[in-house]
């Protein structure tokens, strides 16, 4: 276990009083025989554990813990950006998901980041002008009317609390405060600086992290609904404040925010049927088509992670890759060919033009383009599953790490900077290397593309997996491989989670690796043809496993994230 794993899993188990880690897995893990869940903060988990011991339902449970996040890691976790909910209700057997991602404000411009001289403007990344109108608030809401059982002040009260106390800093909160990329952006607006930087300096580990003015925002919210966030006082403030720093929301962006209800993705693999976020997440689709894609190999005899068996996954998600990247967008403003993505047709021509043995290079399939490799950023997925039976997944982004880098001045939250997620320029790469197409253009009230993907996989109609991580346009491709460990190589799930992860997006045309993967595998895979680059963690996954009557929860070894249960 690294001393940073170390580190974490000490402070969730004193803070959850649990045993937590099983020997010789890095992460967190607890098995439960009613009700778990796993998040990326002792805290969110702490708070969610004791609704859903109190006898709330998943939804109020996450609820509270989306509340929580955004006090607690702020890195990730809002009230200022979105996401998406894939969410199984015991009660009907059913699959539902909402999508609460954020939209371009109406003063938004198709060329809005294109700078004379043909480069893409810093305002798509830092800055109120970056931020997409926030659909978290609103979220939440939709799914507690819908679902929850629990009055909604009682829900965020456990985040006030720990906004108005503070919660112990950790060293993650350090390191990410103190990457180049944070600091660059926070400096700029004093606002965040005040908060995560006194004294000029990033908050130290085990300091404490004291946030009045959201405790106040979130105590509105609490008091007043979600209403107050988008069309009450509080929305005249968040407006006044955001014009006023440069950026563009409008009354009418937060009054007409909506989220929306969708049927999900459903993709049979194996015995399994796995459900997903449509779009605007191209999740759904992008996990899907690979599936189809790999359904004729056999994975099993090829090996688990053996050179063999990764180059046919990282082949099959170069073409996945390749039709997400021109057909993926907002399904209200472009016709999004689902069923033919998804079809055997398509799986079969893909399948035509793969090697077993050889790379294809993307340039001769489709576009070329080539773009360098990225840090990874910040996202959280969490999942729940209540002693109902029923189950969450839920995956919320600010975009960035720290999101656009703007505290709303005086109302204490991070505001996103999820607007890079369209396309900034035709033709040019976004912050993570994806080359999109035109259907992924900014347009007023239009969504952008996401790679969010939580998901959740029934066997013989009943819960089997839920999962789902952070890490841009790895989230599909590690989801993907949890899944492939689990229901392919049938691994338990802290094994499926541990195991190092590779990862390829058609541009660059590369296999991205973990430092963890073998140097024999990676340069047989080199061999191959491909390009091998190695980078650092790939995604951060909380996941659920349905097994003899039992829930395991699994929080990534990687960001040393909490489960816990009972
Ligand atoms: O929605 C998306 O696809 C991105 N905004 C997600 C960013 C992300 O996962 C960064 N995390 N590590």
């Amino acid at each position: 276990m690294s001393a940073r794993g170390i580190a974490r899993a000490a402070f969730a188990a004193a803070l959850l009083g649990a045993a937590i880690a099983p020997a010789g897995f890095a992460g967190s893990q607890v098995t439960a025989s009613k009700a778990a869940l796993s998040t990326v903060s002792p805290y969110a988990t702490q708070a969610g554990l004791s609704v859903l011991k109190r006898g709330g339902n998943a939804i109020d449970a996450a609820v509270t813990v989306s509340f929580a996040l955004a006090v607690a890691h702020p890195q990730a976790g809002n009230i200022g950006g979105g996401g998406f909910l894939v969410y199984y209700e015991a009660k009907s057997g059913s699959v539902w998901t909402l999508d609460f991602r954020e939209v371009a404000p109406a003063a938004a411009k198709r060329d809005m980041y294109l700078q004379p001289d043909g480069t893409i403007s810093v305002n798509s990344q830092t800055g109120p002008l970056a931020a997409g109108v926030p659909g978290t608030v609103a979220g939440l809401d939709a799914m507690h009317r819908k679902f929850g059982t629990r009055p909604w002040k009682e829900l965020v009260q456990p985040a006030i609390a720990l906004a108005r106390d503070g919660v112990a800093t950790d060293a993650r909160l350090e390191r990410d405060l103190n990457s180049a990329r944070s600091k660059r952006k926070i400096d700029q607006f004093p606002s965040t600086a005040a908060l995560f930087f006194p004294k000029g300096k990033a908050l130290p580990a085990n300091s404490r992290l004291l946030q009045n003015d959201l405790a106040a925002t979130l105590t509105s919210i609490a008091d007043s609904g979600a209403h107050e966030f988008y069309a009450g006082s509080l929305a005249g403030r968040i407006v006044a404040a955001v014009q006023q720093a440069g950026g563009n929301l409008s009354h009418r962006d937060l009054s007409e925010y909506a989220p929306t209800w969708r049927a999900p993705i459903r993709v049979t693999f194996r015995d399994c049927d796995i459900y997903m976020m449509p779009p605007p997440s191209s999740g759904g689709l992008l996990i899907g088509e690979v599936l189809n894609i790999l359904n004729s190999y056999d994975l099993a005899a090829a090996g688990f992670q053996t050179a063999k068996s990764l180059h046919l996954v990282a082949e099959a998600e170069r073409r996945a890759y390749i039709d997400r990247n021109k057909y993926l967008g907002d399904p209200a403003t472009a016709r999004i060919p689902y069923r033919e993505l998804l079809s055997d047709t398509r799986a079969v021509a893909w399948r035509n033009t793969m090697n077993g043995e050889r790379a294809t290079p993307t340039i001769s399939l489709a576009e070329p383009g080539s773009t360098p490799a990225v840090e990874p950023d910040h996202t959280t997925h969490f999942t729940i599953a209540d002693a109902e039976g029923n189950v969450v997944a839920l995956t919320t982004t600010l975009n960035d790490d720290f999101g656009s880098g703007f505290v709303v001045p005086g109302l204490g939250f991070l505001l996103n900077d999820e607007m890079d997620d369209f396309t900034p320029a035709p033709g040019k790469p976004n912050r993570y290397g994806l080359l999109q197409g035109t259907v992924n253009a900014i347009e007023p009230h239009k969504k952008m593309a996401s790679s969010m993907s939580p998901t959740i996989v029934l066997r013989k109609g009943k819960p089997y997996l839920a999962l789902g991580t952070r890490g841009g346009p790895t989230i599909p491709t590690t989801v993907l491989q949890v899944l492939l460990n689990v229901v392919v190589y049938g691994k338990p799930l802290d094994e499926a989670i541990a195991a190092p992860r590779y990862h390829h997006q058609a541009t660059p045309d590369q296999i991205d690796y973990e430092s963890s993967a073998p140097r024999r595998t990676v340069d047989a895979l080199n061999a191959m043809g491909h390009s091998v680059v190695q980078r650092d963690d790939i995604g951060d996954v909380h996941a659920l496993m349905f097994a003899a009557g039992k829930i395991i929860a699994v929080a990534d070894p990687r960001d040393g994230g909490a489960a816990g249960g009972y």
